[in-house]
């Protein structure tokens, strides 16, 4: 159960990959979720799979609404049919309640090679959706807010691991902007007005899978991240891993990121919600592993943890990655009492598990 008193909770973008998790982990911790997503890059059997996964009792806790987050009055209605629902139980003894006690925001688009071909539609949709979420949650005296932040806000360090006063630096394209950019907009809203509680949660590189294998990564198209990519050639979807460079000033020369399972980085997320109870301002956390793999290591755990050779083809670099990030978590170890538990071979196993049973993804 939840290690605080269970919370109402709204979560954007909550059919999502990472959002999809983070609703398991927040419903078998004891709290009640409200899903608001516009399923434009995401399947609606996931919400069957969600309630697989945790059972009648606590899928009885989730409730969906197909909004777009842009659309203001239909982000509204969703505030005001909660708060009919916080107030009926107020009626019935339980002690009055806002709508939710808790916003924890996902919802946007992600793509880092297609925001550099559409950043019109990126910005319009990451940075108008939040802008929106938060005009509505300040209306409704909502003012808990955990944001889906990005290491990307780091761009290419001058040294790592990153801890979270490592400096914030230009982003190379406009998804990373957008990250960049409502990072700062909830700093600024947390200064201008005290009730705000803000803590931004920086992702390193999430991968891996629900040990169920009944819901995972299913990007739509050619992925652009390296393990979708690396799981659909091992189950015969694409022919060879292309490799974007093996001349980085790495051990291999290929890339090196910190790669973190799914499932660590959602029960990131519920200790961030548990912590910030009562608190004012913002606050940034790390979470990552604190390890840095690279491109072929990814490529040989994926392979021992399928039974199939991947194969792979040295390719040139892609246009705007770094030689390697990874991260410093010690602070979301020493504050939020958090820390990565799996290791890169039960990532692969657990993205390996997720792929094989749907080749297809949830189509
Ligand atoms: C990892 C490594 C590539 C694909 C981005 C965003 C981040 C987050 C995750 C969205 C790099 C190499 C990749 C391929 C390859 N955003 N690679 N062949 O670029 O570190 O992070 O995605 O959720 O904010 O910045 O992730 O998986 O694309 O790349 O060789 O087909 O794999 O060069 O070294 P990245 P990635």
């Amino acid at each position: 159960m939840a290690e605080s008193a269970p919370q109402s909770v709204l979560v954007t973008g909550g059919a999502g990959f990472i959002g999809s998790h983070t609703v398991v982990e927040l419903l078998q911790a004891g709290h009640a979720v409200t899903i608001v997503d516009d399923l434009s890059n995401a399947s609606p059997k996931v919400l069957d799979r969600i309630a697989r996964i945790v059972g009648p009792e606590a899928s009885a806790r989730c409730t969906f609404h197909e909004v777009d987050i842009t659309d203001e009055a239909a982000l509204d209605a969703v505030f005001v049919e909660a708060e009919a629902k916080a107030a009926a139980r107020a009626r019935g003894g339980d002690e009055s309640r806002p709508p939710f006690d808790a916003v924890i925001h996902f919802a946007g688009f992600k793509a880092v090679g297609e925001s550099v071909q559409k950043p019109l539609e990126y910005y319009s949709n990451n940075l108008g959706g939040t802008l929106s979420l938060c005009r509505v949650m300040r209306a409704h005296d909502v003012c808990s807010i955990v944001f889906s932040s990005s290491s990307t806000v780091y761009g290419d360090p001058d040294e790592v691991p990153l801890t979270e006063l490592s400096p914030k630096k230009m982003a190379t394209n406009p998804y990373g902007w957008t990250k960049w950019m409502i990072e700062q907009i909830l700093t600024d809203l947390a200064a201008a007005d005290e009730r705000w509680d803000v803590v931004l949660l920086r992702y390193f590189n999430p991968i891996g899978a629900h040990p169920s294998g009944l819901i995972g990564e299913d990007p739509k198209g050619i992925p652009n991240n390296l393990v979708p990519y690396v799981a659909q050639t091992a189950v015969g979807r694409r022919d060879a891993v292309h490799v974007f460079g093996d001349d980085y000033p790495t051990p291999d020369g290929t890339g090196i990121r910190d790669y973190i399972h799914v499932v660590d980085l959602a029960r990131g997320h519920v200790a961030a919600l548990e912590w910030m109870v009562g608190r004012h301002g913002v606050e940034i956390f790390n979470l990552g592993t604190g390890t840095g793999s690279s491109v072929l290591e990814v490529i040989r755990a994926f392979s021992e943890a399928s039974g199939v050779d991947v194969p792979y083809v040295i390719e040139g670099r892609r246009a705007g990655d770094i030689a390697r990030n990874f991260a410093d978590a010690s602070k979301a170890e020493r504050e939020l009492g958090w820390k990565a538990e799996f290791t890169l071979a039960d990532m692969c196993r657990d993205s390996w598990n997720w792929q094989s049973k749907n080749p297809e993804g949830f189509e």
